[in-house]
């Protein structure tokens, strides 16, 4: 029997890793990716089009390596651990290369229309159209992924802010922004302090005249570099923490956390003071903000109450001049190519663990990397694509339409009670337990008891280090020979890029010569009875 034709919609990280999966699962893929090229947001390009995510030149990913790695493919150890844009393409290509991913790939094709079949109660059947060239052609599938991305659609809430229409200066959105190069001594205001915003200001401010950063409601900052240099992620998302999560009280987390990030700088000496508490929104990323504040070429001002022709007033009433304003307002989404675009939009609480519609007759269509974890995506939605695929085959079953209503309210009651409400956060989870749930699915999870008992220093790695990718190919399907391997060489591959002079001294730093110590301490004895005949 043939394998079932699986349609992946976009080649990006999401895209590509459900690619890779569809074919370890002996499915048959075919990728449409709308650009020419591999790598969706991550590929810099000089110019935008409209309808694609792209990154600014310097941006460097906030998640690290070893914690952003498909789960049988680490990243190779030379590598930094928070990689640039091109690195991160140079990765994908690597990827694409060695699982053969290209053959699969149909580039400059957009998928304009995704149809059930009118057979669909029976056979789960879809009908995809796909524009190539100019040309529609149509092709029946009997499965979808949705890989098409979080970030298109640039979010201009113009409305909110009065005057914006008549103001003279230049008006973009972040997701415009490329480099800082042509705003060389402009007073410019970044409005929004979420990653982008905070990474366009300090940018920005090493070029502008002035710039100063507008933001409602604050926020609390974190920073890749963590305690003894090491990438934040490596030593926050352990599982010996999500367990700590989980027992500790939310106020006694938050207060532990908030202090630590205080100690960095005062968050409300810097003006960045929220009011909400740290896990219940996003924090934002940035190692260099501080810097800039407190060499004033940062300043942090309240949200924009309204705009003249050629500044920007304040809602403390400061006015300030200036001549360019980039929103950093987030993005939105959508599937224009499906049908129900608008239920399937609502909330994506609408939908069972971010990944099936539950409504559907057929379990056919799945919907990878359309998700914010608190962490990075790649493996998340990788293993979004395992589980898919194991559905598409009919190796894993989903619950009834009730049980995944059920499911949905459980996790939506609990958003409202935890998060903002902010309708960003409702595709808020956490990196470790989401992948738990995911893998528990499909038999993934790794079991700590067992490997307590018969390999205790893997356990002690998995349980006490890192929650890396690999760990959801030690057992069950599509379990690795090298994840293993590869767990427990992981802080090797951390440190590796980092130490790249060794030192080769020969007697320890601390071994002082014995004469000097016996110099040092007659010197010392030496004083302090001077000290002691003076006195
Ligand atoms: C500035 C920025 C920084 C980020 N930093 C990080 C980070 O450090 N770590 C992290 O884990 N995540 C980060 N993210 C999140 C980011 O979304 C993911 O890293 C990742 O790019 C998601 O990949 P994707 O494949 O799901 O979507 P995308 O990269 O958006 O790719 C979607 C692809 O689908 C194609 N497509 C869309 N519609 C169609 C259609 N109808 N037909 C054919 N093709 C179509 C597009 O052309 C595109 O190539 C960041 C996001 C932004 C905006
Ligand atoms: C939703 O889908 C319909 C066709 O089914 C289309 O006409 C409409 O433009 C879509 N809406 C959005 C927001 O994409
Ligand atoms: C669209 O909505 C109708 C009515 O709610 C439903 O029967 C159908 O399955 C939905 N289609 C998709 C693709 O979700
Ligand atoms: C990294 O940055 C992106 C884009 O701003 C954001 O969506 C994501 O949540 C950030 N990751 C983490 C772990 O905060
Ligand atoms: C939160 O969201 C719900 C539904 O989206 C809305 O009814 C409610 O008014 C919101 N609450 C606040 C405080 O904004």
């Amino acid at each position: 029997m043939p394998g079932k034709r699986i349609a992946v919609i976009g080649a990006g990280i999401s895209g590509l890793g459900a690619i890779k999966i569809c074919l370890e699962e002996g499915l048959e893929p075919i990728c449409f990716e709308g650009s020419n090229d591999i790598g969706g947001l991550w590929r810099y390009e000089e110019k935008t089009e409209s309808g694609r995510p792209t990154v600014y030149k310097s941006t460097i990913c906030n998640t690290s390596k070893e914690m952003t790695a498909y789960s049988d493919y680490p990243f190779p150890d030379h590598f930094p651990n928070y990689l640039h844009n091109s690195k991160i393409i140079e990765y994908l290509q690597m990827y694409a290369k060695h699982f053969h991913l290209l053959k699969h790939i149909q580039f400059l094709s957009k998928v304009c229309s995704v149809r059930k079949r009118s057979d669909f109660s029976c056979t789960g059947q879809w009908d995809v159209v796909v524009q190539t060239e100019g040309k529609q052609e149509s092709y029946v599938f009997d499965g979808i992924m949705v890989c098409s991305g979080l970030y298109t659609d640039p979010l201009l809430p113009l409305q909110d802010f009065p005057g914006i229409t008549s103001f003279k200066g230049q008006c973009i959105h972040s997701w415009e922004y490329k480099s800082p190069e042509k705003f060389q001594g402009k007073k410019i205001v970044v409005i929004g302090i979420g990653n982008s915003g905070v990474d366009v200001a300090s940018e920005l401010s090493h070029m502008a005249a002035q710039v100063f950063l507008s933001t409602r409601r604050g926020a609390w900052i974190w920073n890749r570099v963590w305690d003894y240099g090491m990438p934040i992620d490596t030593v926050l998302f352990t599982r010996f923490n999500a367990i700590l999560n989980k027992v500790y009280p939310t106020f006694l987390i938050n207060s532990l956390i908030e202090k630590k990030l205080n100690a960095r700088f005062n968050h409300d000496t810097y003006g960045l003071l929220p009011q909400h508490r740290f896990l219940s929104h996003q924090a934002t990323f940035s190692d260099d903000l501080p810097n800039h504040i407190i060499t004033g070429r940062v300043m942090i001002k309240p949200n924009v109450r309204k705009f003249t022709k050629t500044s920007a007033i304040f809602e403390d009433g400061t006015e300030e001049d200036v001549d360019v304003v980039v929103f950093a307002t987030g993005y939105t989404f959508s599937f224009p190519f499906l049908e129900n675009n608008s239920t399937v939009l609502d909330s994506q609480c609408s939908m069972f663990k971010f990944v099936f519609p539950p409504q559907l007759e057929k379990p056919t269509l799945a919907f990878i990397g359309i998700l914010q974890p608190v962490g990075a995506i790649m493996p998340v939605s990788e293993l979004q694509s395992r589980w898919a695929a194991r559905v598409f085959k009919g190796l894993n079953k989903l619950p009834s339409v009730s049980g995944m209503m059920a499911d949905i309210e459980k996790k939506r009651k609990k958003f409202a009670k935890e998060y903002r409400n902010n309708s960003r956060d409702t595709r808020r989870v956490q990196y470790v337990d989401y992948m738990d749930e995911i893998a528990s699915e499909i038999g993934v999870k790794p079991n700590l008891f067992s490997f307590f008992l018969w390999d205790p220093k893997l356990a002690l790695e998995i349980f006490f280090g890192p929650c890396t990718p690999y760990q959801y190919r030690l057992q069950g399907p599509g379990k690795w020979a090298g994840a293993r391997r590869t767990i427990l060489t992981q802080r090797e591959r951390i440190i590796k890029p980092l130490k790249t002079r060794t030192l080769t001294l020969v007697q320890p730093l601390n071994s002082v010569p014995f004469w000097l110590k016996s110099f040092c301490a007659a010197l010392l004895l030496f004083v302090l009875t001077l000290v002691i005949i003076k006195a």
